[in-house]
């Protein structure tokens, strides 16, 4: 089978594909534009190309502190079911497979984007500013799974009828109001309380926040559930967390609504979100950010990625190189001392 177009789409970077993609959000509805960013910043296609071209896997993952389940081999029909575009993912999949085995090499990336999504909206008879992200991720896809691991996988479940018939519109509505206060919640100046949605990987749901607080914190106060059958990572509360102080890279998330909501990030996130190596743009108020360094103001909707690292210096080299392991392993010891003392061990 001719590779042509796969082997086209080689030559872009992990930045050609975060530009293109970029110069495209303008014309992505909202209701996906912060998620298909999102999503590429959960599946970064160096980080891919770093372990692929490992030796030793295992002992490479280790290297980096890797926790979780990194990858999209085994999510081809379903990493991307936060996005509103998530039920034209059969016609997204279908149209990416039919031009890899074209045979025609790619052209220009946000073109070959725009084109996908076009043919894709008339399959779907919808508008392609709701097929352009689902378009780009079923082409990032491609690109790290390869055509024929796209074909066997075993398609999506299908979207309920209920989910079908929300309108995009009211969607992103429903994710800028915040809960009402109470008849006298005007006369509240502290302890207002707000929701945090969140969607994971093979979960979701929603806990309560008081204004200024953490996202982790609120999330710990949650005991509704066993969160670690559901993530390992989750000992205490829905969103993953380790050391609570920008210290492990572990409960970093995706906010895809109310990001305005939320406090900036300051200095000591900044600088630590790019050791861990994950994309956050550098605005006042990113899409990407870490739970246990972030307070919210508001209601917020947020995606909590399936795994974590700590991959800044190794894949992307632009950071000072730091041992964070310690800083993990000795949170993870005072949890495993926590855990002991309550089991009476
Ligand atoms: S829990 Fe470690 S960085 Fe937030």
């Amino acid at each position: 089978m001719s590779k042509v177009f796969i082997d086209s789409l080689n030559r872009f970077s992990e930045a050609d594909w975060l530009a293109a993609v970029g110069s495209l959000a303008g014309d992505i509805h909202e209701v996906d534009r912060a998620a298909v960013q999102v999503w590429f910043r959960f599946y970064p296609l160096d980080l891919v190309r770093y372990l692929e071209s490992a030796d030793d896997l295992e002992a490479t993952m280790q290297g980096i502190v890797m926790q979780g389940d990194f990858g999209l081999l085994d999510k081809i029909d379903t990493s991307h079911a936060f996005l509103y575009g998530n039920r034209y993912w059969p016609q997204a999949k279908a149209e990416a497979i039919k031009r890899a085995e074209s045979g025609e090499p790619a052209g220009d990336l946000a073109a070959e984007i725009r084109s996908l999504a076009k043919t894709v909206a008339s399959d779907a008879k919808t508008k392609e500013s709701l097929t352009l992200g689902i378009a780009a991720v079923a082409l990032m896809t491609l690109v790290q799974t390869g055509i024929d691991e796209m074909k066997a996988a075993s398609g999506m479940t299908s979207v309920p009828a209920s989910e079908m018939n929300r309108s995009p519109d009211a969607i992103v509505a429903e994710r800028a109001k915040d809960d009402s206060q109470g008849i006298f919640g005007f006369l509240r100046t502290v302890n207002k309380k707000f929701t945090v949605d969140y969607e994971a990987f093979g979960y979701d749901g929603s806990f309560t926040i008081i204004d200024n607080e953490e996202i982790t914190s609120a999330s710990q106060k949650d005991q509704s559930r066993e969160w670690q059958a559901m993530d390992e990572r989750c000992w205490n509360g829905p969103v993953p967390i380790e050391c609570t102080s920008a210290s492990c890279g572990t409960c970093w998330i995706g906010v895809i609504g109310g990001t305005e909501k939320l406090s900036e990030p300051e200095r000591r996130e900044k600088t630590r979100i790019k050791t861990f190596g994950y994309n956050q743009p550098d605005e006042k108020h990113p899409f990407l950010r870490l739970a246990c360094q972030t307070k919210a103001h508001g209601n917020a909707t947020i995606v909590i990625p399936p795994w974590n690292a700590v991959f800044g210096k190794k894949v992307r080299g632009n950071v000072e190189d730091v041992d964070l392991e310690p800083v993990t392993t000795s949170a993870k010891k005072l949890r495993e001392t926590i855990a002991d003392a309550v089991s009476g061990e």
